[in-house]
């Protein structure tokens, strides 16, 4: 197994190019299931989760190749399969996103039901909430969700649950939604960017979607979705990650592509910590004013504080002249970092779905094991600010979300190595 062995201490200097959406990427791959001819996808970043997808698509009869630029070219061959069998799901939740799209083209879905994962209870009840809406037959199968249509039909849905909305849900919904005769109206709908990218793949495709970006989704069913060529939105999670590196290692850094509209819970934090963020000419730059002031934060479907990045902004807060506080409301068990971070030194007390960080003057290198994508994400960054020699596991984790995490690291300063152990 391969880990990361980081030396901290280097300030960060340079730009780093910031990637497609992984969260969109993969949807949208699975939107290529309704297409009649071929799918285009252009800025899909490398990682192991877009491999994972590609595979499942492929056992689903979809021919998924890239071309010699990188473009990820998608055409279904075969629609004779349509059931993601549970070696497949269980490695990566976004699974899912083929149940809809399986359901409104083959009238037929069997996806495994994803379990429980590292950060916490995953429930599926809103997606099949909302399918069953539009008419379709639910059943569970030896573990799997089976859902059959002879036909669908518009409806008025809300996908609100006890966390607020589902992003995969709406995903899944709206998919379903482009096929199916007449109008359905998505209320409580996720606002997230990638799911408007989703929105204007679908649409050019054919599509009639409309209020996309806005919690009232509303789709005009049609005959057919045809071939297009789309462009991944840039990923947020990744350009808010690299965001806290150059903050963290009182850098200076520019993020190449990264959308600044996209990310106005996560600046408007990071300023009142301190960190200087600007519209940069190709992206954002990011500097730092030394001094890290303590805020409290609580994390919030989109336009609010995202949930995937409360891990890498702790790291950062561990080190603010004060006490902080973080409060998770979509994962509330998502804190499976704390106990990492408190072996570097960081004094960090879990009270529930809240963590209190009393800031401290250093954290110190340690042997550390990354227990999920983000949490990974997080421990990098302690790394590269530590005293000495960080050394972290299983790093398998972080390559499911970000390319060549350590290359664009080291390209701008940090001394970090990938190893095998
Ligand atoms: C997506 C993202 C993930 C991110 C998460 C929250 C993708 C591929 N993944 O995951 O990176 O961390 O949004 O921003 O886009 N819930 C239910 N019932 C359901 C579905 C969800 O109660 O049927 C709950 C979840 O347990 C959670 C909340 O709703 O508390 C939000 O989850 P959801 O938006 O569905 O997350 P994902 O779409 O799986």
């Amino acid at each position: 197994m391969e880990l990361f062995e980081i030396v901290g201490g280097n300030r960060l200097k340079g730009a780093i190019e910031i990637n497609g959406a992984k969260n969109s990427a993969l949807p949208i791959m699975a939107a290529s299931i309704l297409v009649d001819g071929e799918t285009v996808l252009r800025n899909v970043p490398d990682l192991a989760d877009v491999r994972q997808m590609q595979v499942l698509l492929s056992r689903l009869g979809v021919k998924a190749q890239r071309d010699a630029e990188g473009a990820l070219h998608l055409r279904v061959e075969d629609e004779m399969n349509a059931h993601a069998e549970y070696e497949l799901v269980s490695k990566m939740r976004a699974s899912v996103c083929v149940m809809g799209p399986l359901l409104a083209k083959r009238k037929r879905a069997q996806v495994s039901m994803p379990g429980g994962c590292a950060i916490g209870s995953r429930p599926i009840d809103l997606h099949i909430q909302g399918l069953r809406a539009l008419g379709a037959d639910f059943e569970l199968v030896n573990g799997d969700v089976l859902l059959r249509a002879k036909k669908l039909k518009g409806a008025d849905i809300f996908l609100g649950g006890p966390f607020g909305s589902s992003v995969t849900a709406t995903a899944n919904v709206m998919m379903t939604a482009t096929l199916v005769e007449g109008r359905t109206v998505i209320a409580s709908a996720a606002c997230e960017p990638e799911i408007t990218d989703l929105a204007e793949f679908l649409n050019a495709c054919g599509a009639r979607i409309l209020g996309h970006g806005t919690p009232e989704i509303t789709v005009e069913g049609v005959d057919g979705l045809t071939g297009t060529e789309h462009t991944v939105v840039a990923d947020r999670i990744e350009a808010g990650t690299y965001m806290i590196a150059g903050a963290i290692t009182n850098g200076d850094v520019e993020l190449q592509g990264a959308r600044l509209e996209h990310m106005q819970a996560v600046v408007d934090r990071l300023r009142r910590v301190g960190v200087i963020i600007e519209r940069g000419e190709k992206g954002i730059t990011v500097s730092s004013s030394r001094h890290l002031e303590p805020i409290d934060v609580t994390t919030q479907p989109y336009p609010g504080f995202p949930t995937d990045l409360q891990a890498q902004l702790m790291a950062l807060l561990c080190l603010a002249d004060g006490n902080s506080v973080i409060t998770e409301k979509i994962f509330p068990d998502r804190f499976l970092h704390v106990g990492e971070l408190n072996r570097m030194g960081a004094h960090l007390r879990k009270e529930g779905p809240t963590v209190i960080i009393e800031g401290v003057k250093r954290l110190v290198g340690a042997q550390l094991m990354a227990s999920d994508l983000r949490a990974s994400a997080a421990l990098i960054l302690a790394g590269l600010i530590a005293k000495g020699t960080t050394r972290i596991h299983r790093i398998y984790h972080i390559d499911r979300g970000y390319q060549h995490i350590e290359k664009k690291l080291a390209a701008v300063g940090a001394n970090i190595r990938r190893l095998n152990e």
